[in-house]
């Protein structure tokens, strides 16, 4: 087995610059010690996000997102850690050395290094030949500037034109060095058989007089093409795709999601389309978090892709009604991939393209806000309009609606929408229900009371039921699996030899901890260092958070034993402050005293900046206790409610502990709101 040595791990990290990693993705503006940018995980107009070049840290107060570099690639990137490596370093030119990677693995790495170079250098052909050629010219831009692309789109998207010659490619990169094998290998050359299907030994260009559409995968290489002609002949295919490859599986790629990744996540939503040009036109009109399946139907290799960035997908679909039908059932994979999902209509004869074309950006913005509508009640609306004034046809289509619902993995979903189904076509909840237990019986699909992994993107794969095609939120694909099983290197934390599956389990439990942890220290933070402060008249820091807090408010055991010291000196009548506790027998609370002191002492000044967190912990503690004691309730709302979800997905509940559970929940789900709503106000903001 082989695996990325420690050594290397540890010189990738130190010669990682975070100011430069982060610096790919978002503008950072330095302030004091700190470089602020608009957050990258989520969306906002004024900065919260802020990178401590000495420390190699990034920490996002708005979202709490943090962590060191490789975190960071890891988040914005969508990837494993292993990935995230890799990734920092190809940027810093660092070669991996796989240890005991056998010569038939080498030999597989080499042939896949060959495709990607080949193919890297083929966009860069087709791209030259469009900017620099008479033909390339006139034909292929003069077409690309009929559709409305820019010149900024097209370099973006590093669009390209074939010539309309049979060799031209073959001539050209074989010239430049590159082999013959590899150009066949990856679908741009193509074997000339004879009648009789032997090969003739001669070789021409699969794409001649073409417009080219290079795909990339989410690390933006290039693994394939698709081309449209420019002829108006109806027997030449008008569009001509790149073949399945070593380098390219149709199934794991996304058309645009390397140009819209960030903005995907910024916008939390997706954008689904059909075709390259919706995709283009689109992006250029500003609406950048879209992606295109290419023609086919959906795969679960690209919902995963998808939910990588985002658990909202809209799908944009032609108006017609072929075109419809045809996308219902990729829709019911994005339900049962745990998607939220949307649909918007166009009119009849359009697609996004010439929609988008014919009313103007602006307008077509306001359009995708207003038509869309969730896909369950458009599901509904359209069957229902099928079969109106037929009880028969009525019958059926609210069958097909439970279908749909039943691929929804969330429980308290698939209820809400069931509820909504029954008001949609005037038939009474229980009635439904039992039709739907009906109905999904047979295929061992979830039944309204068994659970389903929980939603809001934390949910793990099923537990009690057949898993569900999709696994849900940072499911790792085949090839990552593969992956990580070879080097045999995990995210930190989670046990070395655990599967997967396990990892994957066990890393969302230590980013909740993690969570928990930063929101008990904050607290004890604002205690060791302002205990005798006051809040109000009479009042200090001390007892204003003895009395705001819960009975046990520390899970993490040194954090409640440093408590349970400062409860003890305040019933005493003394102020634990730090100076006195800093000199502590015990060695472990003396560290965590002393580091409490001094942490974020350099970012605190910081806050007062105007776009940040507008108030001063020194003149406001009040501001800064209700705050951080918000902060950790919140985070204890948010513990147990994941714990009820978690529970909801145990399958032998009985309808009693069901409805138990989805009524905490639901009060759970208020109460979050609640303090939400209150840490909005907590901090003033824009003073
Ligand atoms: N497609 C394909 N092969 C075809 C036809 C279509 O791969 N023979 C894929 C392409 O990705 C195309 C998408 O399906 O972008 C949508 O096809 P279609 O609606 O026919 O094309 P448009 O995107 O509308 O293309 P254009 O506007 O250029 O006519
Ligand atoms: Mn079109």
């Amino acid at each position: 087995m082989a695996r990325i040595p420690k050594e290397l791990v540890d010189q990738i990290i130190q010669t990682a610059d975070i100011v430069e990693v982060v610096g790919d993705f978002v503008q950072l503006k330095r302030k004091g010690q700190n470089l602020w940018a608009p957050c990258p995980f989520h969306n906002e107009k004024s900065p919260s996000f802020s990178v401590n070049p000495a420390k190699g840290l990034y920490k996002c107060f708005g979202c709490g997102k943090a962590g060191g570099v490789v975190q960071f690639v890891m988040d914005v990137e969508g990837t494993s850690y292993v990935e995230a490596l890799k990734y920092l370093a190809k940027k810093y030119a660092i070669t991996i050395q796989e240890e005991e990677k056998t010569p038939q693995q080498q030999q597989e790495q080499n042939e896949r290094d060959s495709q990607f170079i080949v193919s890297n250098w083929t966009k860069d052909h087709y791209h030259r030949l469009l900017q620099n050629t008479e033909e390339g010219m006139s034909v292929g831009y003069g077409y690309l500037k009929e559709r409305g692309l820019n010149l900024a789109t097209i370099q973006t998207f590093e669009l390209g034109y074939s010539l309309d010659q049979w060799d031209d490619l073959l001539k050209s990169a074989t010239a430049a060095g590159y082999e013959l094998k590899y150009l066949e290998k990856t679908g741009l050359v193509v074997k000339r058989e004879d009648d009789q299907g032997h090969d003739t030994g001669r070789r021409y260009d699969r794409f001649r007089g073409r417009v080219m559409f290079p795909i990339h995968n989410i690390s933006g290489r290039v693994v394939g093409f698709g081309a449209r002609t420019l002829k108006r002949d109806d027997k030449m295919a008008k569009y001509l795709n790149s073949p399945e490859s070593e380098i390219y599986h149709k199934s794991d790629v996304l058309y645009g999601l390397f140009q819209a990744r960030q903005a995907i996540r910024q916008e939390e939503v997706c954008y689904l389309v059909e075709g390259y040009l919706d995709v283009l036109s689109l992006y250029q009109g500003g609406i950048k978090n879209v992606v295109a399946s290419s023609g086919t139907s959906l795969t679960e290799g690209q919902i995963r892709l998808i939910k990588r960035y985002s658990d909202n997908v809209t799908v944009l679909y032609d108006g017609d009604a072929a075109g419809i039908k045809a996308s219902l059932r990729g829709t019911d994979l994005l339900l049962e991939g745990g998607l939220n999902v949307r649909v918007v209509l166009f009119p009849d004869g359009d697609d996004p393209d010439s929609y988008i074309r014919k009313v103007g950006d602006q307008r077509f913005a306001e359009y995708i806000e207003q038509q869309s509508q969730d896909f369950i009640t458009f599901k509904t609306t359209l069957v229902a309009r099928d079969a109106a004034g037929d009880p028969v046809k009525k019958a059926e289509a609210i069958r097909q609606v439970l279908t749909s619902i039943a691929k929804v993995p969330d429980a308290i979903k698939r209820q809400v929408f069931l509820q909504q189904t029954s008001a949609a076509f005037g038939i009474d909840e229980q009635v439904l229900i039992t039709e739907y237990n009906k109905l999904v019986k047979p295929a061992g699909a979830p039944r309204p009371a068994e659970g389903g992994a929980p939603s809001g993107g934390n949910g793990g794969s099923s537990g009690g039921r057949p898993a569900p095609p999709v696994a849900a939120t940072r499911a790792l694909t085949a090839e990552e699996e593969a992956e990580a099983a070879m080097y045999g290197a995990f995210e930190p934390g989670a046990p070395a030899a655990a599967s997967p599956a396990a990892s994957t389990e066990a890393d969302e439990d230590v980013a909740q901890v993690d969570l928990l942890k930063t929101c008990e220290r904050e607290v004890l933070r604002l205690l060791v260092l302002y205990a005798a402060r006051e809040v109000d008249t009479d009042v200090s820091v001390a007892q204003y958070l003895l009395g705001q807090l819960e009975e046990e408010p520390f899970k993490t055991p040194l954090y409640a034993e440093l408590w349970a010291l400062c409860r003890e000196e305040l019933l005493a009548g003394r102020f634990p402050e730090a100076r006195q506790l800093g000199q502590h027998q015990r060695a472990d609370i003396r560290l965590l005293v002393s580091d409490l002191a001094t942490e974020r002492y350099d970012i605190s000044p910081n806050w007062r900046v105007k776009e940040i967190y507008v108030f001063n912990e020194v003149d406001l503690p009040k501001v800064a206790c209700d705050n951080a004691v918000l902060r950790l309730n919140k985070c204890h709302v948010q513990r147990e409610l994941n714990r009820r979800l978690e529970t909801l997905r145990q399958p032998l509940l009985d309808d009693a502990e069901l409805f138990e559970n989805l009524r905490a929940i639901k009060d759970l789900k208020q109460l979050d709101n609640q303090l939400a709503a209150l840490l909005g106000t907590v901090i003033p903001r824009g003073a």
